[in-house]
């Protein structure tokens, strides 16, 4: 079983991934350009500028409205996508996968940092649940999609800190791990990928059309 998890499955997860990422990103410019407005909208000089300004906390005033929040949803993306990056466990896995040598964190950083992600999902998690705005437009996929994100980090956190039978749980989190990858293009956790095409646009028609802020 854990053959099988740590080569076939982690195959698949990434193809899935990067493959999968790539056919949406296509499928997503043939409906732009067949909406003959979004990419002649499109420019380089307002798209940059609005994706920037939503990178920087505080720099929007729906931002800025909601402090909270803010600080939550930041310090979440910001430790979700870096601690897997640069995890040691993951280094050492590229390195004996490929020879590949890969920075890692402290596993003390690593730790507070997969903690980080944790709490503040609670957070976002609880708000789900009980903000009207949010909770009339879920449904239980989404509840059960939402812990798919976090699982991973639960039981990579686990694994490292070997509070179970090891190979199990590290299977656990090879499992979850993969189907956050397989998740990505294909659910609502694709936004990381429209993102930048979704600001973009806004950021184009509002400073190029409207002549006006996005922020
Ligand atoms: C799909 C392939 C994956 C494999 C083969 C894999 C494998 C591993 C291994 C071997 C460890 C080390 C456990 C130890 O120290 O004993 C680990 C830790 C960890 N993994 Fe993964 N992982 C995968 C995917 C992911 C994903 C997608 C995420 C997050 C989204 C993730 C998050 C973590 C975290 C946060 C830790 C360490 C927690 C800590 O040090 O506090 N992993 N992983
Ligand atoms: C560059 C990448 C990403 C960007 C710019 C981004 C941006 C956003 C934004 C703007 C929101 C709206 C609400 C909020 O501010 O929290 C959001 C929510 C969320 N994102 Fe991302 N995201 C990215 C990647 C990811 C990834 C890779 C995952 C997990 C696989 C993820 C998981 C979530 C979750 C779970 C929420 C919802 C929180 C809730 O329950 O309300 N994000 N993201």
């Amino acid at each position: 079983m854990y053959e099988f998890v740590r080569g076939p499955l982690v195959w698949i997860a990434f193809i899935a991934f990067i493959g999968g990422s790539i056919i949406k990103l296509f499928a997503m410019y043939r409906l732009a350009d067949k909406e003959k407005s979004v990419l002649p909208t499109m420019s380089a000089k307002f798209g940059l500028r609005s994706v920037i300004r939503w990178a920087i906390p505080f720099a929007s005033r729906n931002e800025r409205l909601h402090p909270y929040m803010t600080i939550v949803s930041f310090a979440f993306h910001v430790c979700l996508l870096v601690t897997p990056l640069f995890v040691m466990g993951h280094a050492v896995l590229w390195q004996e996968s490929w020879g590949i040598s890969w920075p890692s964190l402290p596993p003390a950083l690593a730790d507070g940092m997969t903690l980080t992600v944790i709490i503040c999902f609670f957070f976002l998690f609880l708000r789900r649940l009980t903000a009207p705005e949010v909770r009339n437009v879920n449904k239980p996929r989404d509840y059960l999609l939402s812990l798919l994100v976090v699982a991973p980090f639960v039981t990579g956190f686990i694994a490292h800190k070997q509070w179970l039978a090891p190979e199990p749980i590290l299977i656990l989190h090879i499992v979850t791990g993969a189907l956050w990858l397989i998740a990505i293009p294909f659910t609502w956790l694709a936004h990381m990928i429209w993102f930048l095409f979704t600001r973009s646009y806004m950021g184009s028609e509002f400073g190029a059309v409207r002549n006006a802020r996005d922020w």
